[in-house]
């Protein structure tokens, strides 16, 4: 991988080495030190709302069963038997108050305790030859949640997900929070693009730049009247905590006209206006800034954006969430997720999930033109002439370092962290600052848990606590 601190250093001067985006080692280095620490999405609470409510999900190789136990607390346990390691859970979501192992009949409750062990007593001697008491499948080592949305980290020593998101948060009520009963998410699609995982995420969080050209075609066909050059370069994009994203200029207006234009009827916007803080409304309504993509370092992105469903009709906004869930250095699976507020008329949650799959969505008319570059920019990254490219990810910074336009001040812009009005990789750089902090970062040495036996005469403990249970998100 040649000089990694010149590699790190450039990252950070926003000269990206070229082959970042299609490196088996820089994949190995991100496994190691960058998905094993940093905290991943895993699933929106609305998803489980029963007890026994469960899906499975993935962080990169490790799969997890993410279940609503028999007392309605959120578990997520690593997905491998206790006993030889097979998937306890093969079904992607369903309803059960215990999984059964299929290798050899071992079962656990929804809260990954151990319950029935086959032959128990002629195999193991019993209770007295295998205490299952306090045996569990192996819990994430963090999890926590924010406005309904389960995030783990594979870290147990991870800083706590308030802190790792930071301010982000006040952007992501704007998708999440729009009534005080949240949201509720639809989905999600998922499939496989032949694009390194990282264009994803930097494209949501900055990229207004590639608007007006990439998608000239939605715009022509009249699905979408935004991304017009000058409409674009009017919106701003900022950074906060752990993510950042861009917004649309709006036209002159009250908070209510502003969020009329893009489509939202007037029992949300009461809602909205219920709902979030006085900065969070004057970012709209006094800025005139309406959230468009963002993400969160380092994979989770979102969109919200407002195109005509109907021919002659007006437009109507759609958000969606997405993860880049990394399957190779050249290959990421993508889960898209439709979000909407739980309280939205049954009309409006019907046409917005419609203008969510004409725009986004595997067969979505952005995604396809996004993903078009994403394929061709990581199969040139793989060849030995981008070893000796370094991109330009400078846009927004002079050559001298000092910024092409001035921050904006508090009068202009409510919301917290840094924003800027215009084209500008600001976003990009911060992204790729952050994935250049977790991977220089040497490897901790992690515990490994044994059950019910002796390594080198000592008993396992880290799960013989008589109901000692995965901690529970309530
Ligand atoms: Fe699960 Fe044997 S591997 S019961
Ligand atoms: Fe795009």
């Amino acid at each position: 991988m040649g000089d990694q601190s010149a590699m790190f250093e450039a990252v950070r001067e926003g000269m990206i080495p070229a082959h970042i985006y299609n490196d088996q080692d820089v994949f190995a280095l991100e496994k190691e030190r960058l998905f094993s620490r940093s905290w991943l999405f895993v699933a929106h609470e609305s998803e489980i709302p029963n007890v026994g409510d469960y899906v499975v999900r993935h962080v990169l190789d490790d799969s997890f069963i993410v279940s609503r136990d028999n007392t309605g607390e959120v578990r997520v346990m690593f997905n491998m038997c206790l006993h030889r390691g097979m998937q306890v859970c093969r079904a992607e979501m369903g309803n059960a108050s215990h999984f059964r192992c299929p290798y050899h009949g071992w079962s656990y409750r929804n809260d990954g305790r151990i319950v029935g062990l086959p032959f128990h007593q002629e195999a193991y001697g019993g209770e007295e030859g295998f205490a299952k008491k306090g045996q569990r499948l192996l819990p994430a080592p963090s999890v926590d949640s924010y406005n309904g949305m389960i995030f783990v980290s594979l870290d147990p020593a991870a800083p706590s997900l308030e802190e790792f998101l930071g301010d982000f948060t006040f952007y992501l009520d704007y998708y999440t929070k729009q009534s005080p009963d949240g949201v509720e998410v639809r989905g999600p699609q998922r499939w496989r693009v032949k694009a390194n995982w990282k264009i994803g995420a930097e494209n949501f969080a900055g990229d207004m730049y590639h608007t007006p050209q990439t998608h000239t075609s939605v715009v022509e066909i009249g699905l979408f009247r935004e991304p017009k050059a000058e409409k674009r370069k009017d919106g701003n994009t900022y950074w906060a905590g752990n993510g950042g994203g861009t917004t649309y200029k709006l036209p002159e207006g009250t908070l209510e006209e502003r969020l009329r234009y893009v489509g939202y009827p007037d029992e949300m916007i009461e809602r909205m206006k219920q709902t979030w803080s006085h900065e969070q409304l004057a970012v709209v309504g006094d800025n005139g800034f309406m959230i468009s993509a963002a993400s969160i370092f380092p994979n989770l992105s979102f969109v919200h954006n407002w195109p005509k469903v109907e021919d002659g009709e007006d437009v109507l906004p759609f958000i969606s969430l997405r993860q880049w869930q990394p399957i190779s250095e050249n290959e990421t699976e993508v889960l898209s997720w439709f979000i909407v507020d739980k309280n939205a008329p049954e009309e409006f949650k019907a046409q917005s999930y419609k203008a969510y799959l004409m725009c986004f969505g595997s067969t979505g008319m952005f995604e396809q033109d996004d993903v078009e570059n994403w394929v061709s920019l990581t199969n040139t990254a793989a060849g030995s002439m981008a070893r000796r490219l370094h991109l330009n990810s400078r846009m927004g910074m002079k050559m001298d370092g000092s910024e092409v336009v001035p921050a904006l001040g508090p009068d202009q812009f409510a919301g917290p962290g840094t924003a800027y009005v215009g084209y500008g990789e600001y976003n990009q750089r911060h992204l790729l600052s952050r994935w250049a902090d977790y991977l220089e970062r040497e490897p901790e040495q992690i515990d490994s848990v044994s059950i019910g036996g002796a390594i080198r005469g000592q008993l396992g403990t880290s799960c013989d606590t008589p109901g000692d249970l995965a901690p529970a998100i309530q």
